[in-house]
């Protein structure tokens, strides 16, 4: 039985309740766009890719310079899970979801399929407008330029049916905010 508390007090001292809620969040869709498109899939390689999918991006994980995060996680999984006594057999599926978690069409498995489009909508609506604007919370100009990425890169990762509507709203607040904010900044930000 996976460790599901520890696995929080992992991400919460990595990277505070921010990225403990994303990758709770994230768990919690992954599992609403399963049953909606009927997709089978194993609970453990869901729950661990779920929630470490984005590991490298924090210490002591995290490495120098430049580096694709989906990659450099999906490089730390094998030792990773072998600490929370996953049976290896699991180990390739995991390293798949989360290797894959921001490329488009790659990956075979539906639990990769399932990680990509639930992350992907944790990054769109008024949830990214939060997300980030509290990455950056004194250069406004900043925010609006990553939103304005985000809205662009999570959109286009949607595959599911049932991902893409339940994008649609976020991305309609996302695109309301977007506009109303350049109104009412006066393009003054
Ligand atoms: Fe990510
Ligand atoms: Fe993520």
């Amino acid at each position: 039985m996976l460790d599901e508390q520890r696995m929080q007090e992992q991400m919460l001292a990595l990277g505070g309740t921010y990225i403990m809620n994303h990758a709770k969040r994230t768990l919690v869709i992954a599992r609403r766009l399963a049953e909606s498109e009927q997709l089978p899939y194993d609970e453990e390689v869901l729950v661990f890719s779920c929630f470490f999918h984005d590991i490298s991006a924090f210490l002591p994980y995290r490495p120098e310079g430049s580096f694709d995060h989906a990659e450099e996680s999906a490089k730390i999984m094998p030792a990773l899970a072998k600490e929370y006594g996953i049976d290896e057999s699991k180990t390739g599926a995991i390293t798949e979801a989360v290797r894959y978690h921001d490329k488009r069409g790659k990956g075979t498995a539906n639990e990769t399929m399932l990680l990509r489009n639930a992350d992907a909508i944790d990054y769109l609506g008024f949830m990214a407008v939060a997300r980030d604007f509290s990455k950056q919370p004194i250069e406004m100009s900043r925010a609006v330029a990553a939103l304005k990425k985000h809205r662009r890169e999570f959109a286009a990762l949607l595959e599911l049916q049932s991902a893409v509507r339940m994008a649609e709203k976020r991305i309609q607040n996302l695109d309301l905010f977007l506009s109303e904010f350049e109104i009412e900044s006066l393009g003054i930000y």
